[in-house]
């Protein structure tokens, strides 16, 4: 079903988008600054459940109406900038959910390229945060170690589910830096994911795989009741009134230097391919050339499946603490926003 909403709401978009450009924070518009959620901000619409109490923005993740088939998942809530963001710094201050099975994630993705780069908490994993980022929807792993390549756990010594602490994603042409209350938690330099054709991801054209298209900033929670890799499932007739995470502050800013400009193609699911011949622009397809790669394929999904990737772990000096790795998959995320879009 989650794949079934991604493919049509990317092949949606490539009908229209081919010369539609992307609608960018610019100017003045860039620097968005919410210090507390005193009531509903026209900067960030929100679905699913949602109260503005005590300067937060409470989210709830409401049971599903039949909580008798363990099947059927929390009903999300996600908030969404309504512009997207080229390059530039999101800062949010947030108390993750503490139940396994749901997920709280301060996310920054491009719902047609599948560019992300994010932050998630899963509920029962208290003291720590993964970081991600993918490149056109893709994930990869170590052939070796299997561990998934490009996604990190970091460990601080504070229980996120009853303290807020604030996460910072600075992303520019060369590096994405995540930070947490101030302390650089984890620095991945651009030159440092190059890949040629065929290799990493296994995209058909030399890259980096680096996210490089306009992302809108995303916070939200939400549930997955069909893999493991969340800590689920939810048993949700045991969480009648659903379950919380909360935001208390949003800073976007954006990135003020050159913007380089760039080629690499958009893969979606139908295979075919759209090209970003300028920064803001889709133009129309200049050729065939682009392979679908098979696992970007009409599944609508690289990676998604029965396998659960593990990320790479790591420990924060400045806040020392326990550090492990987990059985770990994004994609839900995407499909939840995608879905959650396609019928709002
Ligand atoms: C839940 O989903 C699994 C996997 O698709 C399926 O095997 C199982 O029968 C489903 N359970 C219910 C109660 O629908
Ligand atoms: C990342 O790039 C910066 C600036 O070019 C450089 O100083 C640093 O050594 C690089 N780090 C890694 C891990 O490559
Ligand atoms: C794709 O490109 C190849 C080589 O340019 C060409 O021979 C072929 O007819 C094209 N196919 C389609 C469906 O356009
Ligand atoms: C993190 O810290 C733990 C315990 O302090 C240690 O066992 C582990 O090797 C560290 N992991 C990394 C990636 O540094």
């Amino acid at each position: 079903m989650k794949a079934s909403l991604i493919v049509l709401s990317i092949a949606t978009s490539t009908a229209v988008a081919q010369t539609t450009s992307w609608a960018l924070f610019q100017g003045s518009s860039c620097d968005l600054d919410i210090p507390s959620f005193t009531a509903a901000n026209a900067n960030l619409p929100t679905s699913g459940q949602v109260a503005y109490t005590d300067g937060q923005l409470v989210m709830t993740l409401e049971p599903p109406a039949d909580t008798s088939n363990v099947n059927n998942t929390g009903i999300s809530v996600i908030g969404t900038t309504p512009l997207s963001l080229l390059y530039g710094t999101v800062e949010a201050t947030i108390q993750q959910a503490n139940i396994g099975g749901v997920v709280t994630y301060l996310t920054l993705i491009n719902q047609v390229s599948r560019d992300e780069i994010d932050f998630e908490w899963i509920g029962n994993e208290n003291t720590q945060v993964w970081t991600n980022f993918f490149y056109r929807g893709r994930r990869e792993r170590n052939p070796v170690t299997l561990d998934e390549i490009w996604s990190e756990q970091i460990t601080m010594n504070s229980d996120n589910t009853i303290a807020s602490h604030d996460y910072k994603i600075e992303w520019t042409p060369i590096a994405i830096t995540w930070s947490i209350d101030g302390t650089v938690v984890r620095v991945q330099n651009k030159s440092g994911t190059y890949e040629a054709a065929g290799t990493g991801d296994g995209l058909p054209y030399d890259h980096y795989h680096y996210p490089d298209t306009p992302l809108t900033v995303n916070v939200g929670i939400w549930n997955d009741q069909d893999t493991v890799w969340s800590n689920g499932p939810v048993n949700w007739a045991d969480y009648p009134q659903g379950v919380t995470a909360k935001i208390s502050s949003l800073k976007v800013s954006c990135y003020t230097g050159t913007i380089p400009t760039y080629t690499d193609p958009i893969i979606v699911p139908s295979g075919t391919a759209a090209y970003l011949t300028a920064a803001e622009t889709i133009a129309p397809p200049t050729g065939n050339s682009s392979s679908s790669s098979g696992s970007s394929g009409s599944s609508g999904s690289s990676s998604s499946g029965s396998t659960s990737p593990t990320g790479s772990s790591t420990n924060i000096t400045a806040l020392p603490g326990k550090s492990g790795s987990k059985d770990f998959e994004t994609l839900p995320l995407l499909a939840a926003i995608v879905g959650i879009a396609v019928f709002l």
